[in-house]
């Protein structure tokens, strides 16, 4: 595939077509952008939402265009003020050339005619660097028992114009922020047929390195790898299972359970600010009303000393069964966003107390009666009544428990998980997608990273105003690009 397209030869004139509609393209930026000067009077109020452009979208593709290049803006929220005066809009197409995205040793592998059933070529945007090869070595060649006999080799995109020869490219855990200029040269050196696979652990508040210009939404990616329960391919932190047979049900001894339990609350925590809501500040202030322990970078208390050592991670396990609740706070309320800070605590055997995406969302993935959710209260005060009544009922407390009895809990560590995206299983499914859009393309939709299945999975961490008054403002994210999750 691939190997002969005229889109890849360089683009100093080589390509008309290209060059034509880069030309026509920097005219119209040029048009719009002096029409959106006189249009917003240049120095615009933009102190609430930017008004409804009438050219509506051109004018928008502008924005974006400007706060792209200005890399300091938040992509996921559109109404943050913005000024066009700093804008260069100017993309030269000289720059659309060599960049290596990768600067990697290793030979690029491909399918050969040794292969004899089908064959995949996948190479990866991102998961450059030192830690991505603790997830796997590359390059790799796999093979799919499940499917059709199938192989797939597995390597790095280095130089941007080698996308051109793989059958699929996956963007894997996004980091750091492609520019307007890499995005150019990977859309010019895109083949035909393509496939392009959004890959992501994190939140739409956490993944904004491979969110692509506003106006490339509808063509960049055709299917979705992320923890989301509608993504093409759901990679979950975790997941209840009910037992299948009755019979293998074990007997939890709820009276060992509860001797255990000789500490109240816990929370273990290291990074203290988050780009979307204020957990920190959360927890001081439930530190005013009822006793909690915090453990890690945010908090006063240590397991095992400074030093972090794998063998830590027991140590840190048998102490947090001790206690009866643990705050499992996430970083972003995204729908499904639901990580191993709520499955590794029912794994333990605690009751985790859960700020994140709604109610409904952990009612619909996580055991039956099994957590609780800030947002069921009506003020801090009701809550910490309600712990302090568990506290003194064992048998209320011990009803959280029960699901034991008819399901189990699979998590992934947060390194497994991350594995995940680079399993043979993981990558199989995508090289069955890649087949199954090849013989009918047009049965499948993109995926839009702005539309209500990713971008628009974010809304508010609760119903109750006690608890939205911990979210930050929207322009907190700009401000912080630096907060990692
Ligand atoms: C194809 O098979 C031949 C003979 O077994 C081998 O020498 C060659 O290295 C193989 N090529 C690839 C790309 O695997
Ligand atoms: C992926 O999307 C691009 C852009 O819409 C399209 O041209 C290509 O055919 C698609 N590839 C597959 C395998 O669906
Ligand atoms: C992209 O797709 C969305 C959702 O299907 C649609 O509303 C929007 O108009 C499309 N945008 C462009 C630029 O085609
Ligand atoms: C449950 O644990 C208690 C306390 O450790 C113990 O005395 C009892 O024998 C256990 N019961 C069963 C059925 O194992
Ligand atoms: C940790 O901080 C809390 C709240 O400030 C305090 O009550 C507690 O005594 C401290 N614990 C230790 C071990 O310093
Ligand atoms: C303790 O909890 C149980 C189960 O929820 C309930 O039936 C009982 O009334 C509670 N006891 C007290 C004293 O509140």
């Amino acid at each position: 595939m691939a190997s002969t397209n005229t889109h890849h030869k360089t683009l100093n004139g080589e390509n008309p077509k290209f060059k034509l509609l880069f030309l026509s393209k920097c005219v119209l930026v040029v048009l719009v952008l002096s029409f959106g000067y006189i249009y917003l009077d240049v120095k615009p109020d933009y102190s609430h939402n930017y008004p409804k452009p009438k050219m509506s979208h051109t004018v928008e593709d502008i924005l974006y265009f400007e706060r792209f290049l200005l890399s300091e803006h938040d992509p996921l929220d559109l109404n943050f003020p913005v000024s066009l005066e700093n804008a260069d809009l100017h993309v030269n197409p000289k720059h659309v050339g060599s960049t290596n995205l990768c600067p990697t040793r290793t030979k690029p592998v491909h399918c050969s005619s040794n292969n004899t059933g089908r064959c995949v070529k996948i190479s990866i945007v991102g998961l450059c660097g030192g830690w991505a090869t603790v997830l796997r070595k590359l390059p790799v060649k796999i093979t799919c028992p499940a499917f059709e006999k199938t192989d797939i080799f597995l390597d790095h995109v280095g130089e941007v114009e080698r996308i051109k020869e793989a059958h699929v490219v996956l963007f894997s855990f996004a980091a750091n922020y492609l520019d307007m200029n890499v995005w150019l040269k990977l859309r010019f050196y895109r083949s035909p047929g393509q496939m392009w696979v959004f890959q992501s652990e994190e939140s739409p508040v956490y993944a904004r390195g491979y969110m692509m210009p506003w106006f490339f939404r509808n063509d960049t990616y055709n299917i979705s790898n992320t923890y989301h329960t509608s993504a093409d391919i759901p990679s979950p932190y975790g997941y209840y299972e009910p037992f299948r047979n009755e019979n293998s049900n074990p007997v939890v001894n709820f009276t060992q359970l509860l001797k255990d339990k000789t500490n109240l609350i816990i929370w273990i925590c290291s990074h203290c600010e988050t780009l979307q809501w204020d957990r920190t500040k959360f927890v001081l202030d439930l530190q005013r009303v009822i006793y909690v322990d915090t453990f890690g970078k945010c908090g006063n208390l240590s397991v095992c000393g400074e030093t972090w050592k794998a063998t830590c991670n027991n140590e840190i396990d048998k102490r947090v069964s001790t206690y009866k609740f643990s705050l499992a706070l996430e970083n972003s309320y995204c729908e499904d966003y639901v990580t191993e800070k709520l499955w590794h605590a029912l794994v333990i055997g605690t009751v985790p107390i859960v700020i994140g995406p709604r109610f409904e969302n952990y009612n619909k993935v996580a055991p039956p009666g099994s957590f609780i959710h800030v947002d069921q209260f009506k003020s801090m005060e009701h809550l910490r009544d309600y712990l302090e009544y568990l506290d003194k009922n064992d048998t209320a407390y011990l009803e959280y428990f029960k699901w034991k009895s008819v399901g189990t809990v699979r998590e992934h560590s947060i390194r497994e998980h991350y594995q995940n995206h680079l399993s043979n299983d993981v990558l199989c499914s995508i090289a069955d997608q890649y087949f199954q859009r090849q013989s009918s393309p047009n049965e499948f939709k993109m995926f839009d990273l702005y539309g209500p299945e990713w971008k628009g999975t974010c809304h508010h961490c609760g119903k109750h105003m006690w608890i939205r008054n911990y979210e930050h403002p929207l322009d907190h994210r700009r401000k912080n690009q630096h907060i990692w999750a």
